[in-house]
């Protein structure tokens, strides 16, 4: 049976008293309703429609900008309720599928796998409509599940509108649906406004009922699925939820965290066997890390590659790349183009952009190395600077393999140290250095060495 869906994006979200539209509040740095999209887009026969009315051209955008696949709109001006909701994706989707997913933009939690439980459950259990729910000792503020005695649903009552007793029930309702779609569009039509005025896609529960026909409950095993945002506390819960999410799926793939609490794992991080992850580690975007390597505490990586073997504690790094058994920090920040290759160690306060450092070189303590590229098993004394920066380019500093640089070396690019070279300790080196030379002094000047 050809599947579409319809997400419900087009609400004010008062609640969260933001200029932003509610749906593109991020989670772990991915907009709500990019998050909610994931979950039905690979299940539909046809594109995803998505109801935008509030900020709907920044709605827009943002979606075309960050879905995966074709997403079509509808427009909702003004917004009468949920049900109205449905009412304006008429034109794009009657005739076009069977079924129908119904979900709202503000649940980012929801699973493809939950979506594809009750589309299955909408087919054994014979029912025009399947409603998802959880059982909660909080359910303030949901529409509650009202059932029969025999358990059947008969309908879903909003909070504004429960008796008492119906506000004892435990069951809320999810907002996430599965229907018959020509019982839908032919049923819409009998939608009465509420109170308020609104059209209610709950109202339909009873309808259905109504007219004898069946309407099923799933009731999701992991409330955090059903996790709606509402205001911005909504937003911090939730976010901290899929954080455990993410982090539980890494432990269970051999992933140690020390503190699982504190740590940020991006949804495009990928983590090797026997990773360790101290407190307080935040790994973003497209970054990665290799076995037994250990990061943390206290450390920020985006955009970064990092090999097996290594340990980062206390460091930042941005778009660079780390090779194997490389050692770091603490307080060590690598930036933009920062390549470190195996056996590297950088100490406290050392800083590297745009640069390679060799196998095994050394830069243990208060250094900054831009635009340069540097051998193997070169010593970076304490204090050395590549004075990059001439006020209007930037130049570019070759040091060779096994060339010693003294404390405090400043070197003036562009500039190029040959090979087992040797600065001495404050030499301003303006001219490039032959091979197996040392030099010394303000400007270094090459100097026969006679100790
Ligand atoms: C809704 C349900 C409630 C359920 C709760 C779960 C109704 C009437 N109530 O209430 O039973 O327990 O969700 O989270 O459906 N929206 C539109 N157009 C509108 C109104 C809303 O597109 O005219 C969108 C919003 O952008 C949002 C979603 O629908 O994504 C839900 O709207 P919201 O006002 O938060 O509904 P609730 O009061 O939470
Ligand atoms: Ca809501």
């Amino acid at each position: 049976m050809t599947i579409a869906s319809i997400m419900l994006a087009a609400g004010h979200g008062t609640r969260m008293k933001s200029a932003l539209p509610k749906v593109l509040h991020p989670i772990l740095g991915k907009s709500l309703v990019l998050h909610a999209l994931s979950a039905v887009e690979n299940v539909v026969d046809i594109p995803p429609v998505v109801v935008v009315g509030h900020g709907a051209e920044d709605v827009q955008t943002a979606i075309q900008a960050g879905a995966k696949h074709e997403v079509h709109f509808a427009v909702q001006e003004p917004q009468l309720g949920t049900g109205h909701a449905v009412m304006c994706a008429r034109e794009l989707l009657q005739g076009k599928s069977e079924q129908l997913i119904i979900t709202f933009a503000d649940m980012p939690l929801l699973t493809q796998a939950s979506i594809e439980r009750i589309i299955q459950l909408r087919q054994e259990s014979q029912s025009v409509m399947v409603i998802t729910t959880v059982m909660s000792e909080e359910p303030r503020g949901f529409g509650r599940v009202i059932r029969a005695e025999d358990g059947s649903v008969i309908a879903i009552v909003e909070e504004v509108d429960c008796t008492p007793e119906q506000l004892l029930v435990r069951e809320k309702n999810t907002s996430a649906y599965c229907v018959d779609a020509n019982w839908l569009w032919k049923s819409l039509d009998g939608l009465k406004p509420s109170s308020k005025g609104e059209y209610y896609i709950t109202d339909l529960v009873a309808m259905a009922v109504a007219e004898g026909k069946r309407v099923s409950a799933h009731i999701l095993e992991d409330p955090v699925e059903g996790l709606g945002i509402n205001d911005r506390v909504d937003l911090a819960d939730t976010e901290r939820a899929l954080r455990m999410r993410i982090n539980r799926d890494w432990m269970r793939q051999g992933v140690t965290f020390i503190d699982p609490w504190s740590t940020t794992v991006g949804l495009d991080v990928s983590l090797a066997q026997d990773v360790v992850l101290q407190p307080n580690t935040m790994l973003y975007g497209n970054t990665s890390i290799g076995k037994n390597s250990v990061i943390g505490p206290n450390t920020t990586l985006i955009d970064t590659q990092v090999g097996e073997n290594c340990h980062i504690q206390y460091s930042v790094a941005e778009s660079a790349q780390i090779a194997n058994h490389v050692t770091m920090g603490p307080f060590a920040r690598l930036r933009k183009g920062a390549v470190l290759k195996d056996y590297v160690h950088i100490g406290n306060f050392g800083e590297v952009k745009d640069s390679v450092l060799g196998e095994g070189t050394k830069m243990g303590h208060f250094s900054y190395i831009g635009n340069a590229d540097i051998g193997k098993d070169v010593n970076i004394g304490a204090g050395t600077i590549t004075c990059n920066y001439d006020g209007k380019e930037k130049h570019h500093t070759q040091i060779g393999d096994n060339a010693f640089i003294g404390s405090d070396t400043m070197l003036v690019a562009p500039l190029k140290i040959g090979k087992n070279a040797t600065t001495a300790a404050g030499a301003v080196v303006n001219r490039d250095v032959p091979e197996n030379t040392l030099v010394i002094g303000v400007p270094a000047k090459p100097k026969e060495r006679k100790d």
